[in-house]
């Protein structure tokens, strides 16, 4: 059995769905800090049981060893993190309490439980400002916000951890680019609890009439049309990448990193447009200024994933425009 924790976010609930319809048992983890547990019920309706979900926190030791003790658990998938990267300026302490804290609280108990199959979700914000591209897992790594030194130290524990006891963990660390779209019936898409920071919710929410305006910030860059670049990946695929790094870890002990990405840059301009298309409206935007800590252009070579796990991302930006429309749009979801 899989421990998903994160299991009622955005990549972790797709990604639960694509474990039962491998067959694959798992237990979700989450104290919908930021997600709600009426997902659970849309995410019956699609894989035909209500799943289990306990609420509680990965900084809880005693329900971790509780779990590990109860549930037949030989491998856990660790989504649960906060994302914010502008939060994570205003309230760092916060940051790295609940990312890095709570991650160090599950190695613990996964040590003391023997289970040491672990596949963790790292970011592109690990390679900061790329100098050339497209990005391979060997490039320099930094970071220019708490979030992103989060993810950074975290994955130097992992790293260590495994250094220090060789051969016996079997860990992924997953470099996602930039994770975009929804589950294809509409029932289950990413639940911003704020103002959206990521460009395509926030472009739903101007489509659907929520907000009036997108803004752009920066047509300057040097990109084909100026706007920034990013390598955005459906969350089905993504999914998937999940599936693959676990069935890679049993056969190879030690650390696994890897880009998740399709290595495809796409302009926001493009995807807005792409937008228009899904849902048949007119997106207005207004540019405004660069806005600090983004970077101009990144992508991902996401070859070694190809050649390590046999993964390769199948969808394009039209079809993460639609499926993402989908789910805002909400159709599927008051069809009881
Ligand atoms: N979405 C992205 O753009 C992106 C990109 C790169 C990496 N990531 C990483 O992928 C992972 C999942 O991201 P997501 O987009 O699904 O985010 P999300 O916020 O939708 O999901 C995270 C889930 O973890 C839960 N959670 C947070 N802290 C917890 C804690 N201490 N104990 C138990 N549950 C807790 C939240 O309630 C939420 O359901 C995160 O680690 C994130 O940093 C996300």
């Amino acid at each position: 059995m899989i421990l998903v924790t994160g299991g009622a976010g955005f990549i972790g609930s797709h990604t639960c769905i694509a474990l039962a319809q491998a067959g694959l048992p798992f237990l979700m983890l989450d104290n919908f800090s930021n997600s709600r547990c009426s997902v659970l019920e849309r995410m019956g309706r699609i894989i035909g049981a209500v799943p289990v979900c306990i609420e509680g926190d990965v900084r809880d030791a005693a329900l971790l060893a509780q779990l590990l003790a109860q549930y037949p658990i030989n491998a856990v998938i660790h989504f649960a993190a906060l994302k914010a990267v502008g939060q994570s300026v205003a309230t760092p302490l916060r940051y790295y309490e609940n990312n890095v804290a709570g991650t160090i609280t599950l190695l613990q108990a996964m040590q003391q439980a023997q289970v040491r199959t672990l596949v963790f979700s790292s970011s592109a914000t690990v390679y900061g400002e790329p100098a050339t591209l497209p990005i391979g897992e060997d490039f320099p790594l930094s970071a220019t916000n708490p979030y992103g030194w989060s993810k950074l130290m975290m994955e130097q524990v992992l790293a260590d951890v495994d250094a220090a006891e060789p051969g016996q963990w079997h860990i992924a660390r997953l470099r996602y680019f930039n994770p975009v779209g929804a589950h294809e019936s509409g029932l289950v898409g990413e639940d911003p609890q704020d103002v959206p920071g990521n460009l395509l919710p926030y472009v739903a929410q101007v489509a659907a009439g929520q907000r009036s305006c997108l803004s752009i910030y920066g047509n300057d860059y040097p990109t084909p049309d100026g706007t920034g670049v990013r390598d955005y990946i459906h969350v089905a695929d993504l999914a998937q990448g999940h599936l693959a790094a676990l069935r890679y870890l049993r056969q190879h002990p030690g650390l696994l990193t890897v880009n998740l990405g399709t290595g495809r840059p796409v302009s926001v301009l493009e995807m807005v447009h792409s937008f228009e298309r899904a849902s048949g409206r007119s997106i207005p935007y207004q540019i405004v200024g660069r806005r600090p800590g983004d970077v101009a252009q990144c992508w991902a070579n996401p070859s070694l994933a190809q050649q390590l796990l046999g993964w390769k991302a199948q969808h394009g930006i039209d079809r993460m425009c639609q499926d993402a429309w989908r789910w805002q749009n909400g159709e599927a979801r008051s069809v009881a």
